[in-house]
């Protein structure tokens, strides 16, 4: 059966991830997580005091750091998804709080990050039968995909569905702040010089913002479905 690369790129808190691992399990595809990856470099930085409490970020240091970094996903039985691990530790909690959400999109800015991270992720995709989602994977990752998706829904959808997450996990914020921090996000990430987030010319459009986790599913698998046939022929 012929495997294809499936890019899902869009806006912080989308539901891309939780789109993404359920396209791949029902493909029996390989996923990825490539925030995660930027989360956990920017939690490096942070714990080797390379940004100072202004957020400013010691950019030749960390270059200079780069290549001790050891970047891993471990399966998880208990979750039955992956967790990233830095450097041989768990870090999968740590990568998603605010505090390392506040520092990211500077970290994700520096050109040395991306391209180290562009070739792991890369490598990943090799052999196909892939569903990676992040900001720049159709655009720059796989511009080859053949599937690629462009998500999206309105600022306050996602910062409500961002405030929920971080509330069940027991970390004290408003939904001002997780609003204000979505929409910094936005703005960084879509302005940065290098590979800045926006939608790839042969991208399919996905506002979910009115819409349901299963019909989401649902129209996501069928797109899927649709290319995989094609391929085969
Ligand atoms: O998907 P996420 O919100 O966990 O991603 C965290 C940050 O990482 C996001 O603010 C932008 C950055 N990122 C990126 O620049 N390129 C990617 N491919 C994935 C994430």
């Amino acid at each position: 059966m012929g495997k294809i690369t499936i890019a899902i790129d869009g806006f912080s808190s989308t539901g891309k991830s939780t789109i993404a691992k359920r396209l791949a399990a029902s493909l029996g595809y390989i996923y990825v997580d490539t925030g995660a990856m930027y989360r956990a470099v920017t939690l490096f930085a942070l714990n080797e005091g390379l940004i100072d409490p202004e957020g400013k970020v010691d950019a030749k240091t960390l270059t200079d750091k780069l290549a001790s970094l050891e970047l891993e996903f471990v399966p998880n039985e208990d979750s039955s998804k992956s967790d990233m691990y830095l450097n041989g530790k768990n870090v999968e909690k740590e990568i998603r709080s605010m505090h390392v959400s506040r520092n990211v999109s500077k970290v994700s800015a520096i050109k040395e990050v991306r391209e180290m991270l562009v070739k792991i992720q890369q490598e990943m995709g090799k052999h196909k039968g892939i569903v990676m989602d992040g900001r720049d994977i159709g655009t720059v990752v796989f511009p080859k995909a053949e599937l690629k998706l462009f998500m999206t829904a309105s600022p306050e959808k996602r910062a409500a569905r961002r405030y929920k997450e971080l509330l069940e996990k027991g970390e004290e914020v408003t939904y001002a702040e997780v609003l204000k921090n979505v929409e910094e996000r936005d703005r960084i990430d879509s302005t940065r010089s290098v590979s800045p987030l926006k939608k790839a010319k042969d991208a399919i459009e996905f506002d979910n913002s009115d819409m349901g986790l299963e019909e989401q599913f649902e129209r996501v698998y069928d797109f899927a479905q649709r290319v995989i046939e094609k391929v085969e022929v």
